[in-house]
């Protein structure tokens, strides 16, 4: 909108994803070792609306990722800032991450994560035409009519980002994605992980909302 114009336009609802170019120094070392912990955690069996092979190790807790731990909560503090969390009354809490290796045809349908405030993905092993993370607009009434826009805004309904390798995303927890299938076979490998904001304890029951 123009800064002269008598207009103002207040976006009170929208919903960020952040996406992170990672530095590649510890990559191949989270590769191996994720190569290594999936092979003593083999794949569960199939559940609906799910095709892949998650492992089910929590990443936070293992010495070979806590670079990893700790990259998640640099990027957890720098979205804390961006938001303006009050991070003097709350606190960060990394609660568990997890590997997807992704093999030709496998794929999430649309979900959310339950019980946490962000969730994020960082692509270990990938190229962009894997299959993307694709994200649904949380305002449902939306969807009951459809504009046609001339570049991607607030009103677009449906918003897909390509696997890139290197990259990491996170995203309101209760943003509902989905995987599309990994087309063909190479695997798609990433990490996910789920992240809260706590009000410290000393303040639990005497908190009130500012903003
Ligand atoms: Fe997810």
């Amino acid at each position: 909108m123009n800064a002269n114009s008598s207009v103002k336009r207040y976006d009170f609802f929208p919903t960020p994803v952040y996406a992170f170019q990672m530095s590649d120094e510890h990559r191949k070392q989270w590769l191996e070792s994720t190569y290594a912990l999936a092979k003593a955690h083999p794949k569960s069996p199939a559940v609906p609306l799910f095709r892949g092979h998650k492992v089910q190790a929590d990443l936070f807790t293992i010495p070979e990722f806590a670079t990893f731990k700790s990259a998640v909560q640099d990027k957890a503090q720098t979205i804390a800032q961006d938001l303006k969390v009050d991070l003097n009354r709350m606190d960060l809490t990394l609660d568990h991450a997890w590997a997807n290796i992704n093999g030709k045809g496998d794929f999430n349908e649309y979900h959310s994560h339950p019980n946490c405030d962000f969730s994020g993905v960082y692509y270990l092993k990938s190229m962009p035409s894997l299959g993307s993370i694709r994200f649904r607009d949380p305002r449902e009434p939306v969807a009951l009519r459809t504009l046609l826009l001339k570049e991607r805004n607030l009103f677009t309904q449906d918003v897909a980002f390509p696997p890139v390798q290197g990259m990491m995303y996170i995203f309101p927890a209760w943003l509902m994605h989905q995987v599309d299938p990994n087309p063909v076979d190479f695997d798609r490998i990433s990490l996910s992980f789920n992240i809260s904001f706590k009000i410290k304890q000393e303040l639990q029951g005497t908190i009130q909302k500012d903003f």
